[in-house]
């Protein structure tokens, strides 16, 4: 399949977050609590990361790709548009309830209302079926051992590529952060993002 730059892509949640930041992003106080009210919100309905040109650019060059946890199908949605092929996998439909940080980890996807795409039904260890692909990893959850078993089963089986996005402070267990540094990070950078956030994209060699 033929790729288009990413830029000619439609990505609501991107325009959406830029008019936020031109609003809200520059002021402290009650406009901060408001811009994080939003970034609630829009979570809700897109995603944990804003993709940006860069990381869109970064998994179309890296296609085909395998995502664990990929919620509601939105950056699959854009990487498809994008021209990557993307298998999106997730453990939990998205229920439309809302995200509880005290509920106990990994029972259900409370954040979701939505599909952008088809995400098919499938735990972390679905990473081993594909090691052909690339996996990416986009702000899997920092509560339960998800991304590093992931990583471990697409290991097993000979995958060699991954894509990790997200704030490592807040996203994927500490086994899976330690695992990071065993391999080869190729490339590392900020994404755009909520100023709450310190997010990066990463693409490391197994
Ligand atoms: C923090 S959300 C991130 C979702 C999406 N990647 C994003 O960036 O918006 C974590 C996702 O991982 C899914 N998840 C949790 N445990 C899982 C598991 N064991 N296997 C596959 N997906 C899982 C949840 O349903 C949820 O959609």
């Amino acid at each position: 399949m033929r790729s288009r730059p990413s830029t000619t892509i439609r990505n609501p949640y991107r325009d959406e977050f830029l008019a936020a930041m031109e609003r809200l992003g520059r002021h402290d106080g009650a406009r901060t609590e408001e811009l994080y009210r939003r970034r609630s919100e829009l979570i809700g309905r897109y995603a944990f990361a804003v993709p940006d040109d860069r990381a869109i650019g970064l998994l179309v060059r890296l296609a085909p790709i395998v995502e664990i946890g990929a919620g509601n199908g939105y950056w699959a949605w854009c990487l498809a548009q994008a021209g990557a092929d993307v298998i999106a996998l997730d453990k939990f439909s998205p229920d439309g309830a809302l995200y509880d940080s005290a509920a106990p980890c990994g029972v259900e996807n409370t954040w979701f209302d939505d599909e952008w795409r088809p995400v098919l039904r499938a735990d972390e260890t679905a990473a081993g079926a594909h090691p052909d692909r690339t996996l990416f990893l986009c702000w899997p959850d920092p509560r339960s051992y998800m991304a590093h078993t992931a990583l471990a089963a697409y290991r097993a089986a000979g995958g060699r590529r991954l894509v990790y996005i997200g704030d490592p402070a807040s996203s994927g267990d500490p086994r899976f952060h330690a695992a990071l540094e065993t391999l080869a990070c190729v490339e590392r950078f900020r994404i755009e993002s909520w100023p709450c956030c310190d997010e990066w994209c990463a693409h490391y060699e197994i």
